[in-house]
């Protein structure tokens, strides 16, 4: 089978989260279960130094208002095409806004022109490409599947997967650009691109789409509900026999303890006290007094979704309690002065480093002794992962791939020795500092301590698993 993979990040390129992570890792996932992926990926200045000097296959002279070419090249031994359009990606800045965080205008622009060149490759409307199936994730990407439904570039039937990683962003525009999609008339209405009135970027692929897959089981029922679904719950709940829970794995080529370059020392289930270079590593580059306490760490964008404020209210606790934090962020300005604040408070106990680091990050898994996510909703989240397979134990909100992946250290759990981690139900003041004190008092018996760190580390998240389950939805759509 051969699909076309249709992302706006993939790590190592471009990433701002865990949807970089995944579509990175899909290749080599899904080669083990014989589906052949290709990435389509924008044209940005870091993905177009991947392709220096490759030569175009293919021009449009007029994507959705914009010259643009086809280029190739490859990631991470897999093939890649970038869709090289300077009008539309060769800017500063992220790949959805400027430095100071405002989107650009014209996004609907960019990334409708993606999906149509997506849609074209796909469906053999270019020379030399063809594809069984277009994997589409999130709005970015949303509207490839209409335009193969809509207005396909050939006769042939691709059959496509619209993949939720974040029902928050949805890609909602105004009527007005309508008229510049290069859409039929058709397409404007309920089971098209139409969206409350307006145009939005998700629906249209979810409507579009032979099947839509979220990245865990529990997110796949939360977002039938009001209060996760964001609007789309209708959508979703008609389409419910077609939606699908495939949690997301992790790449261990990247993310391994044995042989991670960004440890001080690198360790394994049996030499968890390796772990202690790291830690004193960590403390160092948070400027903490070193101790012997427990060390909690974030790796998160700083917002609502992710808890942050509830965690900001919760800093002063954490730290009455015995704990020192070491927190590794970005995002809304008004939670990353709290937490600069949170640690002119507490010097030597709160360390706070505003930005993004790859490198830091895997050293926190490394060294910190349990890494918080407080998630308010969290489609399936990777942190909690990386955490687990770095014996980091992960103190997660009960909510979807945060509920899927981690043990709760209940009594019985804890006796069979199978707990992994501590969950907590409402995204409270009172219930984070609740968890974050059981963690505290489990940290002071090392034996359960390490057990739940052994646990951890021995469950699987490879995408063995998960990688078979896409596979299997793929073959189930290419013979239906
Ligand atoms: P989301 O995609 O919602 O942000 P995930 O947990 O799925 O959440 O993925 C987040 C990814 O981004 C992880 O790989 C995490 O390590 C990484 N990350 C988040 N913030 C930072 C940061 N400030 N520096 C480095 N890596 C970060
Ligand atoms: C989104 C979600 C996160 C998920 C990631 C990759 O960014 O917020 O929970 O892990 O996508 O699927």
């Amino acid at each position: 089978i051969s699909v076309l993979s249709v992302a706006s990040e993939a790590y190592p390129l471009v990433k701002t989260g865990g949807l970089g992570d995944v579509v990175g890792a899909l290749p080599a996932a899904l080669a083990a279960h014989d589906v052949n992926v290709t990435t389509l990926l924008p044209g940005y200045p870091k993905v177009m130094a991947a392709v220096e000097g490759a030569a175009a296959l293919h021009d449009w002279p007029d994507l959705i208002g914009a010259p643009a070419r086809l280029l190739s090249g490859t990631l991470g031994g897999h093939k890649l095409l970038v869709l090289d359009a300077p009008g539309y990606f060769a800017r500063e800045g992220g790949p959805y806004g400027d430095g100071a965080g405002r989107d650009w205008d014209d996004n609907w622009r960019r990334f409708a022109a993606f999906g149509r060149a997506a849609a074209d490759i796909a469906s053999g409307a270019v020379r030399g490409f063809r594809f069984d199936l277009l994997h589409a994730h999130d709005w970015q990407s949303g509207m490839a599947p209409a335009y193969l439904r809509f207005a396909p570039a050939a006769a042939r039937r691709v059959r496509s997967v619209m993949t939720i990683h974040n029902i928050a962003f949805q890609g909602r525009y105004d009527p007005g650009i309508f008229a510049s999609l290069a859409l039929p008339d058709r397409a404007f209405a309920v089971d098209g691109v139409e969206y409350y009135g307006g145009i939005g970027f998700l629906k249209a692929g979810l409507e579009a789409a032979d099947a839509i897959t979220t990245v865990s089981p529990t997110y796949a029922g939360e977002i039938l509900r009001p209060d996760f679904g964001m609007g789309l719950e209708g959508l979703i709940r008609a389409r419910a026999g077609r939606v699908h829970g495939i949690v997301n794995g992790i790449d261990p080529a990247v993310w391994n303890p044995a042989t991670d370059p960004a440890l001080a020392e690198t360790y394994d289930r049996t030499s968890l006290p390796g772990r202690a270079a790291n830690k004193r590593a960590l403390e160092a580059a948070f400027a903490l007094e070193p101790d012997d306490g427990p060390l909690f760490c974030v790796v998160s964008r700083l917002t609502w979704q992710k808890g942050m404020d509830v965690l900001a209210d919760t800093v002063d606790a954490l730290v009455a309690g015995g704990g020192r934090l070491a927190l590794l962020g970005s995002g809304d300005a008004w939670l990353e002065h709290a937490f600069r604040q949170a640690a002119e408070r507490h010097p030597g106990r709160v360390g706070v480093r505003i930005g993004y680091d790859e490198a830091l990050s895997h050293l926190m898994q490394g060294g910190a002794d349990a890494i918080l996510i407080p998630s308010r909703f969290e489609p399936c989240g990777l942190t909690q992962l990386y955490g687990l397979a770095y014996g980091c134990v992960p103190v997660v909100a009960r909510t979807g791939g945060l509920a899927d992946t981690v043990i709760h250290a209940n009594a019985a759990a804890l006796d069979a020795r199978v707990a992994t981690g501590i969950q907590f139900d409402a995204v409270t003041h009172e219930s984070l500092a609740y968890a974050i004190a059981l963690a505290i008092q489990l940290f002071a018996e090392p034996d359960r301590w390490a057990s739940l760190q052994r646990a951890g580390m021995a469950a699987d998240f490879s995408w063995d698993t998960s990688g078979r389950r896409y596979a299997q939805l793929y073959r189930e759509l290419l013979s239906a």
